[in-house]
């Protein structure tokens, strides 16, 4: 019996070896040895999208009436400030006024792009009601940035959205729809003669994680069926909007994507079987649910017995003339029942941001062949470093230009590239403490200062950026 015992344990543990072996060699550990690579060598196409990028919510200031002035002012589950050290945004950047200034620093730096977007609150603050003012604002931004040969790139839903519509149940009812596709056709009559390139919703995974699976972002539902849901009406809404875009007139030529950021999860150790299961249920979760619908038209979104949502719009694909790619960094990953936020951890071994996750620039490289799978242009709008000290900036922006221009070497087409951000700013639930910008911000006199991580993309820009008079298609 004993012996028979032992016999199970030791084919079991065989096989258990054998399938960790068979992982670890299908799925290696991607690193580069940076110490072999000269990252000045370059390849970038003439027409191609130099850009930074800024969210309303997080540098206009003035912000009143939307779910996130609300949310500043709330408390989380655990009784804690939503924001860290109780900040709100506030004034933020003061961009609402300082536009102009900011459109004079991204000449300086030499972009031909801004990503940017509209403030659905400020427009739109009432149910019904629309702010002529606001909406000629963004009219003049848009004039100012042309008139500097900046091609505007705008984000129409940027995890900001009016109080009221986030009353109503925001986009965990269908129906509620409507009012953000009324809204788009409205800001596309008014700029789409001049504006060609739209992205819908910004980071539809991390709006829907954050707002609805944990209370991270308002309004902090903490119930994953909740998200399951939201993330599949936001894919139905984008799809509805896509169409709707191309049926106006001021809509013809432009190009519309939607931004889905890849995130890595790797398994923490290597040689638990557990820990690959983690890792494949957060990429899941992540981003296969919504890549995979843009890929193939189908809709799967599973937390383990908490949701399993599906849905299925096989004309899906065909609802995307560009994917826009967001790219930060990796985790290690174990896997956990419950409390799924403690999942994640930085990976060992490698230089922290500071945020909570490692330095990895070849990571890019992995988005873009993992996004290449949609078959559309790739445009990376957005990626970057939090780095108050600004010592790791520089060298993180070489890195990852280089993995860049390598992917476009091996033939992707990746069709732009916008730093995150063009200055410091409201980092949402964590306020003001972490540094993306390539201008520091004194947050006294709102004077910019360009830092030495930003000359080090200036100089990259300088070299390649052309003006664009073509728009891709
Ligand atoms: C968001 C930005 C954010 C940045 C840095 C992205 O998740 O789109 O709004 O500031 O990453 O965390």
């Amino acid at each position: 019996m004993l012996k028979l015992t032992l016999r199970i344990i030791t084919i079991l543990s065989l096989l258990y070896l054998l399938l960790l072996g068979y992982f670890n060699y299908k799925y290696p550990v991607q690193k580069w040895d940076w110490s072999q690579i000269d990252s000045s060598n370059l390849k970038f196409p003439e027409q191609f999208l130099w850009g930074t990028a800024t969210a309303a919510h997080q540098v206009e200031g003035g912000h009143t009436n939307s779910n996130w002035s609300w949310w500043e002012n709330q408390n989380n589950k655990k009784g804690e400030p939503t924001v860290a050290n109780n900040e709100k945004a506030g004034l933020a950047t003061n961009h609402w006024n300082l536009y102009p200034t900011d459109i004079k620093l991204m000449k300086d730096l030499g972009v031909n792009s801004y990503r940017f977007s509209l403030s659905w609150s400020k427009i739109n603050p009432k149910e019904g009601v629309y702010d002529s003012e606001s909406i000629e604002h963004y009219s003049n931004i848009i004039d100012s940035l042309l008139a500097k040969n900046i091609v505007p790139n705008i984000t129409l839903h940027h995890f900001e959205e009016p109080l009221w519509f986030m009353q109503k149940g925001g986009f965990e009812h269908e129906e509620n729809s409507q009012y953000f596709e009324l809204f788009v056709v409205k800001m596309v009559q008014a700029y789409g003669d001049r504006v060609k390139i739209w992205t819908t919703f910004n980071e539809i995974n991390v709006y829907t994680n954050l707002a609805y699976m944990a209370d991270i972002f308002p309004p902090g539902k903490n119930n994953s069926l909740s998200a399951g849901i939201v993330l599949k009406n936001i894919l139905i809404t984008h799809t509805k909007v896509y169409n709707l875009i191309k049926k106006l007139p001021e809509g013809k030529n432009s190009q519309i994507g939607i931004v889905k950021d890849i995130f890595f999860f790797e398994p923490k150790n290597r040689w638990n079987l557990f820990d690959w299961l983690g890792s494949w249920v957060a990429d899941a979760n992540f981003n296969a649910s919504s890549l995979d619908f843009f890929e193939t038209g189908k809709y799967h979104f599973s937390v383990p017995f908490q949701a399993n949502v599906n849905y299925e719009d096989l004309n899906a694909p065909q609802t995307i003339d560009f994917i826009g790619l967001n790219y930060y960094s990796h985790y290690a990953t174990e896997f956990k029942l419950i409390e799924h936020e403690k999942m994640f951890s930085p990976v060992e071994g490698e230089a922290m941001t500071d945020m909570d996750y490692t330095i990895y620039p070849e990571g890019i490289f992995r988005a873009i062949e993992r996004i290449s799978r949609l078959k559309k242009p790739i445009i990376i709008t957005e990626t970057g470093i939090a780095d108050n000290k600004d010592d790791r900036r520089g060298l993180f922006i070489e890195r990852e230009l280089y993995a860049v221009s390598e992917a476009i070497k091996k033939g992707y087409d990746v069709r732009g590239y916008y730093y995150w951000s063009l200055i410091d700013n409201f980092e949402w639930s964590l306020g003001y403490s972490k540094k993306f910008g390539l201008y520091a911000v004194d947050q006294n006199t709102q004077v910019r200062t360009l830092k030495e991580g930003g000359k080090v993309y200036q100089k990259i820009v300088k070299k390649f950026s052309k003006p664009i008079n073509k728009l891709p298609n």
